[in-house]
């Protein structure tokens, strides 16, 4: 070691520092993503968008030191090879070169174990390991995606391994259903950056648990391979990782509607139910059908026992503005004579073991695994997928179990999913098992030129752009519904946006002050279905008394005005990666006290919310950020920057416009059908405001095409201006209503318009 020297070389972007046969490279993708790795990752399965842009660099050897210089950072690698990060001069970012000491089980737990207390493997022993420096005791790390957990993750110990576990998800659960291997931190007040572990192998990310001094990811197969994303805000961030990973799909307006679902209703359940919606004017959108709409678990079959007439079904219920979604496995029953078995068997489309078709079990009995990595398989399950959602006249496909879920042990590691390319192996595509299946069936709504209406619950980070996310088997207790708010904020930080959790709870049972508090606390969560379990009570809005149904159309009500904002939000998130449900550190990056606000949010930049997450709880302290606040419902003035205790009654939430603000809004729908709506609403506060609203068909692909206008609004004291600044929609807007300080002032819309208000 000691007559080694540090050497570099520059090739393009890639700066290689090598100390004898040990190398470690940086490549400079843009100003703001750096690569750093000994070696890469395959990149043949996980795809990343590495959009490289010039950057004019500078390297040196400065001090005993490469030091390489471009914009606000300075980037040394040291004789050790260790990598740090100056921004601005300041200490920003640092390989950690300390003694970074792993600690394995040290104790017998066998007596535990006896009464049923649990051993969680550890994972201990590493391929590669990235130790980064944690600076001092109040960095924050956020990220990971769908953990039951609050916002700033560190002391935590997670591991990226989709795993089906229906038990009480806690903050200590150390994987879920998806792996988002990515990783906010925020070090003092102002520093933030990025990491992004690009390797689908299980892998640990250690935030602290260890030590104050660093974090670490461990992976069993992974490189030592990830990217740092540089940054002055979170928003900086976002809009990068988002590039990194994919932007978030741009689902349809309707999908944003409310679902209603439970496991599992039958035919005259689900005639039943939207007859009632319709009769107690609740707004309704879709309908979900659970595994027994199937013959047999089988996927793609249809019970006609259960559902005599699945097509008259859904063709009366579109006509009435409400979609069915199916759920679909991915595992296929193994069944001679079954067209889908048969067809995957004769054209090898099953993973396999030693050779042979791999079998486990799920919900049809034994069960084969299609292999949608292989092309022609996926090809298959488009083609499948497209037959059934036109024969059925379905609107969505909600896919479930494909972490994969099996029943009869776990998949062997070994378990093969050939491609053309090459041979891989289950330890590699598990993480990203959920999000191929969705890939392919999300092909079969684009081939109908529709945005696809696909849910998951596995997922990998580069899973956003094909479909929206629910989080999975959640339980009708009150700390699940705490943990929902920082779970979908998370989501939306890890660019996952149309997400939500099962309102009400999907296990256990529900009571009715916990619908209440679980609708109003999730109102604005994008994807907004309320599931729940067999055997458990019924939690359909009108299932406890009439007060909870009045409660809970109230807030449909307020759920369904605020859709052209959330749809505009979500557009733009699905361009520049900034997400619609933001923890106020995200919006407010400076400010000390918003670091660990876990239970309010920012629905973009005007609305902050602060529902109320307790049983038995009528007030509650709302911190405000700076600004000037307007309560939703009554009009009150808050001024920013301090905590204030609100009262809200059963049938109240925190709910608080920015005072400068205008929001787009529909009135009075019971669906969301695009067509039928002819007027906008703005509603407004303060003298000076502006906002851009986006306007298309809500459900095909033509806006890709151009087909959307985009209109910047603007308001003054006096008046308020349209201009349409893209115009390639036919729009269906006659009317406009301007909403202020309590009156309405109603004219008919125009592209490019100007309202007096005075
Ligand atoms: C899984 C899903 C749940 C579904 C059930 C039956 O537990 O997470 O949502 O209802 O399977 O299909």
């Amino acid at each position: 070691m000691a007559n080694q020297k540090l050497g570099f070389s520059v090739e393009k972007n890639i700066v290689t520092c090598t100390l004898g046969d040990k190398v470690k490279q940086i490549e400079i993708i843009h100003k703001g993503l750096i690569r750093i790795y000994e070696k890469k990752n395959p990149e043949e399965l996980v795809k990343l968008n590495l959009h490289k842009r010039k950057v004019s660099f500078t390297a040196q050897m400065e001090s005993g030191k490469v030091v390489i210089r471009f914009g606000d950072y300075e980037i040394f690698v040291n004789q050790k090879l260790f990598v740090e990060i100056k921004k601005n001069g300041m200490e920003y970012f640092e390989e950690y070169s300390g003694d970074a000491k792993i600690y394995g089980q040290e104790k017998d737990f066998s007596l535990s174990m006896l009464e049923g207390h649990k051993q969680e493997d550890e994972l201990v022993s590493f391929h590669s390991q990235i130790n980064l420096r944690l600076f001092d005791k109040e960095d924050k790390i956020y990220g990971l995606g769908d953990k039951a957990a609050q916002l700033n993750k560190r002391d935590y110990e997670y591991i990226s391994w989709n795993t089906d576990d229906p038990t009480q998800h806690n903050e200590s659960y150390k994987s879920l259903y998806k792996s988002i291997n990515y990783l906010m931190v925020n070090h003092h007040n102002d520093r933030y950056y990025g990491i992004f572990y690009p390797s689908s192998y299980k892998c640990v990310f250690n935030l602290g648990r260890y030590s104050d001094e660093f974090l670490y990811i461990g992976s069993e197969k992974g490189e030592y391979d990830y990217f740092v994303l540089l940054g002055g805000t979170p928003k900086e961030l976002s809009g990068i990782y988002a590039e990194l990973v994919g932007h978030t799909l741009f689902t349809s307006m309707k999908m944003l509607g409310y679902h209603q679902s439970r496991w599992s209703y039958n035919e005259s359940e689900v005639l039943d139910i939207q007859k009632t919606f319709e009769k107690k004017k609740l707004p309704l959108d879709y309908i979900h059908l659970d595994i027994d709409y199937m013959e047999r678990y089988k996927v793609y079959t249809v019970d006609s026992a259960n559902f005599k007439d699945l097509e008259k079904m859904t063709d009366s219920f579109e006509k009435k503005g409400v979609g069915i979604i199916t759920i679909i496995d991915p595992a296929v029953k193994v069944e001679e004579g079954y067209p889908v078995y048969d067809t995957l068997k004769k054209n090898h489309g099953f993973a396999t073991l030693d050779g042979k078709d791999y079998v486990n079990r799920v919900w049809p009995g034994d069960s084969k695994y299609p292999n949608y990595f292989d092309r022609k398989t996926a090809e298959y399950i488009t083609e499948l997928t497209g037959d059934f959602i036109r024969q059925y006249g379905v609107k969505g496909i909600w896919c479930d179990m494909n972490e994969p879920a099996s029943f009869n042990g776990p998949l062997p590691d070994e378990v093969e999913f050939p491609t053309k390319k090459a041979m891989h192996y289950h330890d590699e595509v598990h993480n990203l098992y959920g999000e191929y299946m969705t890939r392919a069936i999300a092909k079969a709504f684009e081939k109908e030129n529709m945005r696809p209406t696909v849910i998951t619950r596995a997922a990998f980070a580069t899973t956003s752009p094909f479909t929206t996310t629910w989080n999975g088997d959640n339980q009708s207790l009150w700390a699940h519904l705490s943990a929902s708010l920082p779970q979908v904020m998370t989501m939306n930080l890890s660019n996952f946006m149309v997400n939500g959790v099962d309102i009400g709870g999907f296990g256990n049972e529900c009571t009715k002050e916990l619908l209440i508090r679980w609708l109003e606390a999730n109102i604005f969560s994008l994807f907004l279905r309320n599931h729940s379990a067999m055997n458990t009570r019924h939690q359909e809005p009108y299932a406890f008394d009439e007060e909870t149904e009045s409660i809970y159309r109230e807030y449909l009500k307020l759920r369904y005005e605020m859709i052209p904002y959330l749809y505009d939000l979500l557009r733009q998130g699905s361009q520049k990666g900034t997400p619609v449900l933001r923890p106020l550190f995200f919006q407010y990056p400076d400010d000390p006290e918003v670091k660990d606000m876990n239970d309010e949010m920012m629905v973009g930049d005007s609305l902050l919310f602060a529902p109320i997450l307790h049983q038995g709880q009528h007030s509650r302290v709302v911190y405000f950020p700076k600004g000037t606040w307007i309560d939703y419902f009554t009009g009150k003035e808050y001024r920013g920057g301090r905590d204030v205790l609100v009262r809200m009654e059963l049938s109240q939430t925190g709910l608080f416009v920015k005072k400068g603000a205008i929001l787009p809004q529909f009135k009075g729908l019971l669906h969301i059908e695009k067509k039928k709506i002819d007027t906008l609403y703005l509603y407004v506060t303060g003298n000076n405001a502006t906002y851009l609203h986006y306007e298309d068909d809500g459900e095909s692909l033509d806006y890709q095409k151009g087909v959307y206008n985009e209109y910047e609004i603007r308001k003054t004291k006096e008046e308020l201006t349209i201009r349409c600044r893209h115009d390639g929609f036919n729009t269906t807007y006659k009317n406009l209503v301007v909403l202020i300080d309590g009156k309405e002032i109603k004219v008919p819309f125009q592209k490019d318009m100007k309202v007096s208000l005075k």
